[in-house]
């Protein structure tokens, strides 16, 4: 790397940019696979998803609509709230649509739980659940991801979309936070 200040706040790498993009591909041959024969519409969870659906959608290499959706239930610390609000709703119909959501990492399971009730009650006639990164240990609803990107350990990370306060997000790998960072 020619320069970074933001490397400095990363206590130690958990999947480099080669591992990511490796298995991106995976997932999305996976997805080719199910649905290439099903006019599927790809939602896209802001803002942490847009790196991650960015490359995924590419991967999956078939005709398909994009959508984006913006939820918000962190108030700029480590811990969910909850709560979950959509800011930023669908722009098109979904009734009988069979929907991929794409989403940045399944943490309490509270986002994800509340969307899929919500994109189910707007009459989506299916909603699979794409996520690139699972961190299982912190689940308080039982919700599952149809594809999992990685798993992760209960610790705070940033990078390829991952934020801590809207900010490492493009950090370029997936890495571990310093405590030191949100702990002042
Ligand atoms: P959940 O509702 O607790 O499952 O949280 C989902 C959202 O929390 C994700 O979309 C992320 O935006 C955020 N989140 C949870 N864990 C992390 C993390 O380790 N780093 C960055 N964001 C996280
Ligand atoms: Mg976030």
């Amino acid at each position: 790397m020619y320069k970074s200040n933001m490397e400095q706040d990363i206590l130690r790498v958990l999947y480099t940019q080669e591992e990511i993009q490796k298995r991106v591909e995976e997932m999305g041959e996976e997805l080719y696979d199910k649905y290439h024969d099903r006019d599927p519409l790809f939602v896209g969870v802001l803002n942490g998803c847009f790196i991650f659906m960015a490359d995924l959608v590419r991967a999956a290499q078939m005709k398909s609509q994009l959508e984006f959706i913006a939820v918000s239930s962190y108030k700029n610390g480590t811990v969910s709230s909850g709560a979950v609000q959509i800011t930023r709703d669908l722009q098109c119909d979904i009734t009988g649509r069979d929907l991929i959501v794409v989403e940045d990492i399944l943490d309490s399971g509270n986002t994800l739980s509340y969307l899929k009730d919500y994109l189910m009650n707007r009459g989506a006639s299916s909603v699979s659940i794409v996520t690139l990164l699972d961190k299982p240990s912190r689940r308080q609803k039982a919700i599952y991801a149809d594809i999992v990107g990685f798993e992760v350990p209960d610790e705070f990370v940033v990078g390829y979309g991952l934020d801590y306060a809207q900010k490492y997000r493009n950090v370029p790998y997936i890495g571990v936070l310093k405590p030191e960072v949100y702990n002042t």
